[in-house]
This record gives C-alpha cells, sequence and structure tokens, in this order.
C-alpha cells in the first residue's frame, strides 16, 4: 500500500470509496465541493497495486473567531472496508499531519470518537475553550497542536468552510 498525497486522476476512486463507507453521499458530495471550491488544503490517499484508492483524509481549512489562523478540519477519514485494522487510518493521519507541519499551518480539528483520535494526539478541544460552531460536539471536537504555540491564549469558535454546512 502506498501512501501519498492525492492527485488529479484520484478523484474518481475517492469518491466511490467515501460511497463504500459511508451510509450516505454526503461525504462523496462534500470533497466533491471541497475541490471544485478550491478548499481541498490537502488529501492523503492509500493506493493498492492497481492504483486503486483504499483509504484516505481530506484536510480542508477552519477560522477561528472568523480568522484565518492556518487551521485546517480532518473530515472525512475512510479506510475500505476490507483493509481496516492494519493501521491504515493511522498512516493517513500521521501524514496528513507530517505534511500540514512542513506547509507550516498550526493546528488540526477533528469532530470524531476521541478513543480513535485519542490515541494519535488529538485532545479534547474544550480543554483549550475551543468550540465547534456545530451542536452536540463538545465531546467529539478535538484538537492537534502543530505549531508549538498553536494554542496558547486562543479560544472561542471554530468554523468549517460553507460546504459542510450542505452536508
Ligand atoms: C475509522 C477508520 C478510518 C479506521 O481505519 P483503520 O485503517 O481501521 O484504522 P487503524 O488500523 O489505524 O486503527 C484501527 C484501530 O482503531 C480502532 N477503531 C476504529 N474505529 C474506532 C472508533 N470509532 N473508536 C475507537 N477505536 C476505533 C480499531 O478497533 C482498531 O483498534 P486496534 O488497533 O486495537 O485493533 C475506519 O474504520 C473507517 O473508515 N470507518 C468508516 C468511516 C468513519 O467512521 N470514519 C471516521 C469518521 S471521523
Amino acid at each position: 500500500m502506498l501512501i501519498r498525497t492525492e492527485i488529479g486522476v484520484d478523484a474518481p476512486s475517492i469518491d466511490s470509496l467515501l460511497r463504500r463507507c459511508f451510509a450516505s453521499s454526503a461525504e462523496a458530495e462534500l470533497v466533491q465541493q471541497l475541490r471544485e471550491d478550491g478548499l481541498l488544503t490537502l488529501g492523503v490517499v492509500a493506493t493498492d497495486d492497481e492504483g486503486q484508492v483504499l483509504g484516505y483524509a481530506a484536510f480542508s481549512p477552519v477560522t477561528l473567531n472568523g480568522e484565518d489562523k492556518q487551521w485546517v478540519g480532518l473530515a472525512p477519514l475512510a479506510v475500505d472496508e476490507s483493509v481496516r485494522g492494519q493501521g491504515l487510518g493511522k498512516q493517513l493521519i500521521y501524514e496528513g499531519l507530517d505534511t500540514l507541519n512542513e506547509f507550516g499551518y498550526a493546528a488540526v480539528v477533528v469532530l470524531g470518537d476521541p478513543a480513535f483520535f485519542g490515541r494519535y494526539g488529538f485532545e479534547p478541544a474544550s480543554r483549550h475553550q475551543l468550540r465547534c460552531h456545530r451542536p452536540e460536539t463538545e465531546a467529539t471536537f478535538q484538537v492537534y497542536k502543530l505549531a508549538d504555540e498553536a494554542l496558547v491564549g486562543v479560544e472561542g469558535n471554530i468554523e468549517y468552510s460553507t460546504p459542510f454546512n450542505r452536508s
């Protein structure tokens, strides 16, 4: 399995993976919209020998109190059922964090199960007085600091980009 940054020809295979992995087409449509709107900061794929995408992680910009602080949100993350439990999810997350760190991004947020993302260094955003604008997300909203000072003196509302409001 190869873990690398998404390129143009991966789009149909990513779309197919997301439609297989989630109960609705919302995630696939979200990624299409982010791509169309130029809001895919980074996409990381896991591909097999034939180039088929079996894992995917997307990162797109979020704002803090309406300001661009070079923060991004991780969503969606998906691994094909046939290859789950082999560490692909972990590799996609780490590859994404490494690349974003190299690019100079400051922090990554995620809405997801703390039992999963907590393993990879994400911590509750509420610990830093950070909230997601979506209701009832206090327990699942998490943050990962890339830049040393990213979480110093911050608090407030994180907002995802417009395509997330449609999904
Ligand atoms: C979540 C997902 C990406 C994990 O992919 P993966 O390649 O199996 O992940 P890894 O192999 O790195 O890690 C698997 C481990 O995480 C655990 N895990 C998976 N989902 C979990 C969850 N929601 N909560 C806690 N642990 C979870 C597995 O039990 C496994 O544990 P083990 O290593 O002790 O056996 C995959 O299950 C998936 O695509 N699910 C459907 C889409 C989804 O829910 N995405 C997350 C949305 S934020």
